[in-house]
């Protein structure tokens, strides 16, 4: 599932957080079916920011949030790497994606909250703000769309160029609502 030409000028437009090399270790760490932590924090980041513009919500900083939500080096599908990789993973990640972000940049009480919720209602944190909402939705949204795409690409054998175009309709219906 390739990213859009706007989610790629996003990932430049914050270049001094995606170029950063730890950041950029993401590409290495799988997230929902064939896709990687990198691309899927750049969408996410993109998601978030349209979301964050119709309910009013300040966009850079729902773009920030986006990027930096899963900032997290643990391969949870490893099976090897021990228990937080697994039964863990979920409750662990938004901390530690927190004090990665932390070595980049500074977020407010406000941000590292939104990060902390991110997987309501996985996890114990509810979202307190509308930018914890945005965020969590945004995850949503995207993970489904990543998901329904590996599954055309891997189970329907239908390969990468058909899983693009089952991303791209799929998230058309979603950013219209
Ligand atoms: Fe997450
Ligand atoms: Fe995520």
């Amino acid at each position: 599932m390739a990213l859009t030409k706007n989610e790629i000028r996003l990932a430049e437009k914050y270049s001094h957080i995606t170029k950063q090399p730890e950041y950029q270790l993401l590409k290495s760490i799988p997230r929902h079916g064939n896709t990687n932590t990198y691309e899927h924090s750049i969408r996410v980041a993109y998601a978030a920011y349209r979301l964050a513009r119709k309910m009013g919500v300040d966009p850079e900083s729902a773009a920030l949030v986006g990027l930096l939500h899963d900032f997290c080096l643990i391969n949870y599908h490893d099976r090897s790497a021990g228990k937080v990789s697994r039964s863990w993973y979920c409750l662990h990640h938004p901390r530690e994606a927190i004090q990665n972000a932390s070595r980049i940049l500074e977020l407010s009480k406000e941000e590292q909250k939104a990060i902390l919720s991110h997987m309501f209602p996985l996890a114990l944190h509810v979202p307190s703000s509308s930018l914890a909402l945005v965020l969590t939705l945004a995850d949503k949204q995207v993970a489904t769309a990543e998901g329904i795409s590996s599954a055309a690409e891997t189970c329907l054998g239908a390969g990468k160029k058909t899983g693009n175009y089952v991303s791209r309709k799929l998230r058309g219906i979603l950013e219209k609502h």
